[in-house]
C-alpha cells in the first residue's frame, strides 16, 4: 500500500540506519528500485520532482507506482521532491501522495516558516507528512570562511525554532552536500560538527540529506569510456553517508547515482551491440543497472536490509 514515512523514520532513527529516497521518472527506474527493495526486504521512498511530473505526466507516474505496489506487495512512500510552492504540494496531496516536500529554503526564515506551515496544515488534515528545508545546499570550498558557511549552512538554533513553529515531520539540512555530479572541487567535506549539534538539539527528529549521491568513479568512468564526457565528477563518500545516518539522518536522497548507473549500462550496451535497435534490450540493461545500484545502496550505505 501507499504509506507515510512516519513509522519508517522512527525505526530508522532508533536503528541508526537510513531510508533511501530514490527519484523516479519512468517504468524501468521504478521497476529496478522496487525489485531491489523487495529482494533486500528494505523500506523505500519513491520521490518525484516537478520535472519528473512534467516529463512522465502525473497520471502515468501515479499509476506506475501503484502498479509497482500491486506487483511486489511492498509498502511504498510516494513523495514530492522539492515542491516549490503551496499549489504543487496541494496538487500532489490531492492526487494521493503520502508525503510532500515544501522547499522554502530560498526564502527568508520567516517566509519559509509561513509557507511551510501552510503546507503542513493542509497536509496533516489529510494524513500526509511534510518535509521542509532550511539552509542552502552548497559545497565547502577550502577558502570559504566561517561566516560564509554560517550564511548558507543550516543554523542549529534556527532549525529548532523552525521545527517547533511549523510542526513539520522532517527537515532537510545543509551541511555541505549539493545536487548533481559535481559536489566538491577539492576533498569532499561535510560539516559533521553542525550535524551533531542539530541532531542533539532535535532528539528523535528525522533529518534529511539531499545531494547525497556518491558519484561512484566506476560508473563515471564507464560513461566516459563509452562516448560520454563527464570529467571531474565527484560525490559524497559512502563512509560519510553512513556516519550521517547514525546522527539523526533518516532519509538519504539519491538521484544522480541512478542516472549514472543507467546511462553507463546503456552506453556500454549500445557500443558493444551495434546491431541492436530494440529499446527493450538497452532499457532492460538500464533497469538491471538501477536494481544493482539500489541493492548496493541498501546494503552498503543505508544499512536498511531486512528491516521490514
Ligand atoms: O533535487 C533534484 C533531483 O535530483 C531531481 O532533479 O529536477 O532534474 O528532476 P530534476
Ligand atoms: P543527488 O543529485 O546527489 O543524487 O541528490 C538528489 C536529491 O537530493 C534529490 O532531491
Ligand atoms: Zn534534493
Ligand atoms: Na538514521
Amino acid at each position: 500500500a501507499l504509506i507515510t514515512s512516519k513509522k519508517m523514520f522512527q525505526k530508522a532513527y532508533e536503528g541508526k540506519y537510513a531510508i533511501g529516497a530514490f527519484n523516479v521518472n519512468n517504468m524501468e527506474i521504478i521497476q529496478g528500485i522496487v525489485e531491489a527493495a523487495k529482494e533486500e526486504r528494505s523500506p523505500l521512498i519513491l520521490q518525484v520532482s516537478a520535472g519528473a511530473r512534467k516529463y512522465a505526466r502525473p497520471t502515468y507516474l501515479k499509476k506506475l507506482v501503484e502498479a509497482a505496489i500491486d506487483d511486489t506487495g511492498l509498502d511504498v512512500v510516494l513523495h514530492l521532491d522539492h515542491g516549490e510552492n503551496f499549489e504543487i504540494c496541494k496538487q500532489c496531496i490531492d492526487d494521493g501522495f503520502t508525503s510532500v516536500m515544501i522547499d522554502g529554503s530560498k526564502h527568508p526564515f520567516e517566509e519559509n516558516i509561513e509557507l511551510t506551515k501552510k503546507v503542513v496544515d493542509y497536509a496533516h488534515k489529510r494524513g500526509v507528512v511534510v518535509e521542509a528545508e532550511l539552509g542552502k545546499l552548497a559545497g565547502i570550498e577550502d577558502d570559504v570562511n566561517v561566516s560564509a558557511k554560517d550564511a548558507t549552512f543550516t543554523d542549529p538554533d534556527q532549525a529548532v525554532e523552525f521545527v517547533e513553529r511549523t510542526g513539520v515531520d522532517s527537515l532537510a539540512i545543509a551541511i555541505g552536500t549539493s545536487h548533481g555530479a559535481y559536489k566538491f572541487k577539492g576533498e569532499p567535506r561535510l560539516d559533521f560538527e553542525r550535524l551533531e549539534k542539530i541532531s542533539h538539539m532535535l532528539p528523535e527528529f528525522p533529518l534529511v540529506l539531499h545531494g547525497a549521491s556518491t558519484v561512484i568513479p566506476e560508473f563515471v568512468d564507464a560513461c566516459n569510456k563509452f562516448g560520454g564526457n563527464i570529467p571531474g565528477a565527484k560525490g559524497v563518500p559512502e563512509d560519510m553517508l553512513r556516519r550521517a545516518s547514525k546522527l539523526g539522518v533518516c532519509k538519504i536522497n539519491i538521484d544522480t547515482d541512478l542516472r549514472l548507473a543507467m546511462t553507463a549500462a546503456i552506453r556500454k550496451y549500445l557500443v558493444e551491440s551495434p546491431d541492436v535497435f530494440d529499446p527493450r534490450k538497452y532499457l532492460g540493461k538500464g533497469r538491471d543497472a538501477i536494481k544493482d545500484m539500489v541493492k548496493h545502496k541498501i546494503k552498503n550505505v543505508l544499512d536498511s536490509s531486512n528491516t521490514l
